[in-house]
C-alpha cells in the first residue's frame, strides 16, 4: 500500500493499493470508528464496484445505506443535493455518521458538499474510481455542485477524512475517460515530476499505484501550502488556461483532459516564444499527450479560442496568471493583462 498524508487543517490520509476497495470497511472501520455509512454512488458506478463496497462493509459489521444519481455531469445539480440531505434527514444520520462517494468527480463533488452542509459538516470518505478523481478531486477539499448559470458556482471547502484509491476500478473505465485522467497526470510530470514524466513514457508498463501516489503527493503539498487557493495552487492550472477555451469553444462537448492536453502544447509553445524554455519542451509534451490518445493542438483557430477566452477573463477582472512550463518538472506562473491572450492562444505565433 502507498499512503500519502494530506497535511492540512485537518490532516487525513490517501491510501492507495490494487484490491482496497475489498477491504473498504475494515479501513474506513479502523480509521474513523463507529458511524454509520450512507454510500453515494453513481447508477454505472454502482452497477460495477457496489457490491464489492457493499460486502466489505457487511464484513466490517458497518451498517449502511445507499444514494444512487443518474451518471453524468448533470447530475452534480442542487436538487441532487437537497435530495442526498433529505435521504440523510430522513434516516436521522448524525454527526458521527459518515457518507462515502463511491465514483468520479461528480460523484465526489456532490458527497462533499452534501457532506460540509448536512449539520454544518460531518465526515467523508471518498473512494474515487475515475483517474481524474483519484490524482485531482479526492484531493484538495473543493466540494460543490453546478447551477443553471455555471459549473461549481455552490460550494464549499471540506476536507474529507479519508480517501481510498483502488487501481484495480479503473479497469473497467472507457478508454477515452481513462485518456481524460492521464492529461493531468501528464501535468504533474511537467508542473513538478520530472521523473513521472519518464515513468509515463513507458505506456505497456505502467506502475499505477506509483503513478498515482506521485500525482497525490505533488497536489497534497501544493495544496497544504495553498489550502484556500489564493496563490500557488494556481500551478494546478497548468494546460488549463487554453484547455478551457477549447472546451467552452466546443460548448463542453469535449471531455475536460482533452482540452489540457492541447492546453499544455499551447502554453510550452508560448513559454518558448518568450524564452523562458528550450524548443525541444513543447515536442516532448506533445509526443506524450498523444501517447495517450489525446490531442496536441486545439482543433479550433486561435482567434476563436482567443474570443471566447476574452469573454471569460473579462468577467474575471483582466489579469490572467499563466503557468508556463521551464523545463519538463518545472513551472512558473506569469501574469499578464487579457491584451496577451491573442499571442498565448496562438502558441505565440501573434
Ligand atoms: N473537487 C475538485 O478538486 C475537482 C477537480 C477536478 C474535477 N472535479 C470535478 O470532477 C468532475 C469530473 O470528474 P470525472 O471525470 O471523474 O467524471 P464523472 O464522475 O462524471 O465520471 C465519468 C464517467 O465515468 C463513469 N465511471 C466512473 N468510474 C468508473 C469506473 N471505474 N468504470 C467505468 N465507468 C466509470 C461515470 O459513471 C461517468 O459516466 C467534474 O464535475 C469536475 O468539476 C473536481
Ligand atoms: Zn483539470
Amino acid at each position: 500500500m502507498q499512503t500519502v498524508s494530506v497535511n492540512v487543517s485537518r490532516p487525513y490520509e490517501v491510501r492507495i493499493e490494487t484490491g482496497i476497495l475489498a477491504r473498504a470497511g475494515e479501513e474506513i472501520r479502523k480509521t474513523l470508528g463507529e458511524g454509520r455509512i450512507m454510500i453515494v454512488t453513481d447508477d454505472t458506478v454502482d452497477a460495477l464496484w457496489g457490491a464489492r463496497l457493499e460486502s466489505s462493509l457487511t464484513e466490517a459489521g458497518v451498517s449502511f445505506k445507499k444514494f444512487v444519481i443518474p451518471h453524468g455531469e448533470a447530475s452534480k445539480n442542487a436538487q441532487s443535493w437537497l435530495a442526498l440531505l433529505e435521504t440523510l434527514a430522513e434516516n436521522a444520520f448524525t454527526r458521527t455518521d459518515i457518507l462515502c462517494a463511491l465514483g468520479g468527480g461528480v460523484v465526489g463533488d456532490l458527497t462533499g458538499f452534501a457532506a460540509a452542509t448536512f449539520l454544518r459538516g460531518i465526515r467523508y470518505v471518498g473512494i474515487p474510481t475515475t483517474l481524474l478523481a483519484m490524482v485531482d478531486s479526492s484531493v484538495g477539499g473543493k466540494t460543490a455542485v453546478d447551477l443553471s448559470r455555471g459549473k461549481n458556482l455552490a460550494g464549499a471547502f471540506h476536507h474529507p477524512s479519508l480517501v481510498l484509491c483502488d487501481p484495480g476500478a479503473l479497469s473497467t473505465l472507457p478508454e477515452e475517460v481513462f485518456a481524460d485522467g492521464m492529461a493531468e497526470v501528464i501535468k504533474y510530470g511537467v508542473l513538478g515530476d520530472a521523473e513521472l514524466f519518464e515513468i509515463l513514457k513507458d505506456r505497456d508498463h505502467l506502475p499505477m499505484e506509483e503513478v498515482i501516489r506521485r500525482c497525490v503527493a505533488m497536489k497534497a503539498a501544493i495544496v497544504e501550502e495553498d489550502e484556500t487557493d489564493h496563490g500557488k495552487r494556481k500551478l494546478l492550472n497548468y494546460g488549463h488556461t487554453a484547455g478551457h477555451a477549447i472546451e467552452a469553444r466546443a460548448n463542453f462537448t469535449m471531455l475536460h483532459g482533452h482540452g489540457v492536453a492541447a492546453g499544455m502544447v499551447i502554453a510550452a509553445r508560448y513559454a518558448h516564444s518568450i524564452g523562458l524554455c528550450g524548443g525541444g519542451i513543447i515536442e516532448e509534451i506533445a509526443s506524450l499527450v498523444r501517447l495517450y490518445g489525446l490531442p496536441d493542438a486545439s482543433p479550433y483557430p486561435a482567434s476563436e479560442l482567443t474570443e471566447t477566452a476574452l469573454r471569460d477573463k473579462k468577467r474575471e477582472g483582466g489579469r490572467i496568471d499563466l503557468v508556463l512550463p521551464e523545463r519538463i518538472g518545472s513551472c512558473v506562473l506569469h501574469r499578464v493583462g487579457v491584451d496577451a491572450l491573442p499571442a498565448f492562444l496562438s502558441g505565440g505565433a501573434v
